[in-house]
């Protein structure tokens, strides 16, 4: 157990060193799987990283095979106790296929369902972390900065939900003279619905305590809907709505799906930008920004403007620091986590259903899920992340300013507007007033004034003058 539980000085002081063996019953293997960091000056330099379950998905037992949790948590007897829970219990090691988890090269498959050594499906419903070679998480810095994957939700249904997203968890896991293995053996889970676990940031959660941290979700999908979120916490309390984009609610109901604009019946990148007021890595956050490539081609957005979350649109994150409090997170640097799983209790409706997406409020049940789509599973691949502009060689997506400029359709958002223009009047009347706002009205100090996919106005007031921070981003300055 040595690696994990149990910390030297402890060893030192107990005479119980047999209690105190490494969990070897399954070898900790990390999955490798290679991400790539980048910037505009250098391109892409793939990083030395893998992948790791969530503690609280392991078998957590006594040297002699019993287990230390109960249906209803810690057995108290074992572990009445941090210390005497590290002196009784190892944490083990986990069989990644066995968990749903398979990489191979730079893609993660993430599967719902996996068939048991006795010929039964178990629902696993995995959740990992990218880590570093250093045994620690990959702490992503993506104020001012793009994050980039591939994604094939082509076999996820109503209920299911694929999610990429970033947490500000510890880096280590909450390692600790108790929990010695930390991040490597998945630990330190925390997100913005504060949930209570037996486990907090590492150490043993004996107050009750909820795990709150700030949380932005890049992506929680199936095949039918879709949405990113930000959920910034102040304070010990956290945004558990959010205020999210998610194409559907939003109006766009024609934008995604099978065989629709976005084709969710085939792989596509997502690219995610967060821009600062400023342009600088250091601003404030004042908006977050989708883009989409398929089939080599930027899609056109579901939203005229711009697939955009800014600051002043988002009211319901204001007292928990809004969108900039989210932009500190995101500078200080959050945790990459894979997750894939559904919900036996409101069968994710809050996803895909009613005003959301055009499932049904039943048919994510899970017993269905299980019944018809048993194979579920998620792939994501090719996470790059750096400069704007940097990760995604494509016209639009891409690196250089020039070649998006002059392979971008004429009017990207024309187009769109007759496309996947929504049917309900309200929007359409939304729409006419931010184009015309577009057209004539100035924009006002440190605004954004341009940048592809921009609407907005173009002009500054003055004695402002546009100047352009990056191919995505001009400001008045
Ligand atoms: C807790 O562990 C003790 C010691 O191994 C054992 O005797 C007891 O049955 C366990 N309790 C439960 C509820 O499993
Ligand atoms: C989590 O645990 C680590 C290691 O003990 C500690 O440095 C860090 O401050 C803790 N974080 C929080 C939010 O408590
Ligand atoms: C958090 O609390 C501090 C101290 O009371 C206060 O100054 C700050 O404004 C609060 N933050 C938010 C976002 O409410």
């Amino acid at each position: 157990m040595g690696r994990n539980i149990l910390a030297t000085a402890a060893l030192a002081i107990l005479p119980l060193v047999n209690a105190q063996q490494p969990g070897t019953l399954t070898p900790e293997v990390h999955p490798q799987l290679p991400t790539w960091k980048c910037t505009t000056s250098s391109g892409c330099v793939q990083q030395d990283t893998s992948v790791v379950l969530d503690w609280n998905y392991r078998w957590f037992h006594t040297a002699s095979g019993t287990s230390c949790t109960t249906s209803s948590g810690l057995n108290r007897t074992l572990c009445p106790d941090e210390a005497t829970c590290a002196q009784n219990c190892v944490v083990e090691g986990v069989d990644y296929t066995s968990s749903g988890i398979a990489t191979s090269g730079s893609t993660l498959t993430m599967r719902q369902y996996v068939k048991g050594s006795n010929g039964q499906t178990n629902s696993v419903s995995p959740r990992a972390y990218l880590l570093g070679s250093d045994g620690n998480y990959v702490m992503l810095k993506l104020l001012g900065q793009e994050l980039s994957f591939d994604v094939d939700l082509s076999t996820l249904p109503c209920g299911e939900n694929a999610a990429l997203y970033l947490g500000e968890m510890d880096r280590t896991g909450g390692r600790n003279p108790y929990n010695t293995g930390g991040a490597n053996y998945g630990s330190g889970y925390c997100d913005a619905q504060c949930p209570v676990q037996t486990w907090n940031n590492g150490t043993l959660n004996t107050n009750g305590q909820g795990s709150c941290c700030n949380e932005m979700d890049i992506l929680e999908a199936n095949a039918r809907a879709n949405a990113f979120t930000p959920h910034p916490c102040a304070n010990g309390s956290c945004d558990k709505g959010g205020c999210g984009f998610n194409p559907y609610n939003r109006g766009y109901t024609n934008y995604y799906g099978p065989g629709l604009t976005l084709d969710t019946s085939k792989p596509f990148t997502v690219i995610t930008r967060f821009i600062t007021n400023d342009g600088t890595t250091s601003g404030s956050l004042s908006q977050i920004q989708r883009v989409y490539v398929q089939n080599g081609k930027t899609i056109p957005s579901a939203a005229p403007g711009g697939d955009i979350i800014s600051a002043s649109a988002c009211s319901s994150a204001a007292s928990f620091g809004g969108l900039a409090g989210m932009g500190q997170a995101l500078g200080r640097g959050m945790v990459l986590t894979f997750s894939i799983w559904n919900d036996a209790s409101g069968y994710m409706n809050w996803l895909d259903a009613g005003s959301n997406g055009p499932c049904s409020d039943t048919e994510g049940n899970p017993t269905n899920i299980l019944a018809n789509y048993p194979d579920t599973h998620v792939v994501f691949s090719n996470i790059r992340w750096g400069d704007i502009g940097s990760t995604v060689n494509v016209p639009g997506g891409g690196v250089s300013s020039s070649s998006s400029s002059s392979t971008r359709p004429s009017s990207t958002t024309t187009t769109l507007r007759t496309s996947t223009r929504p049917v309900s009047t309200t929007t359409v009347t939304k729409i006419t007033t931010t184009t015309s706002a577009a057209s004539q009205a100035t924009q006002t100090h440190w605004g954004q004034c341009g940048g592809q996919q921009w609407t907005g106005p173009t002009a500054c007031a003055p004695p402002y003058a546009c100047k352009t921070q990056n191919p995505w981003y001009a400001q008045c300055l």
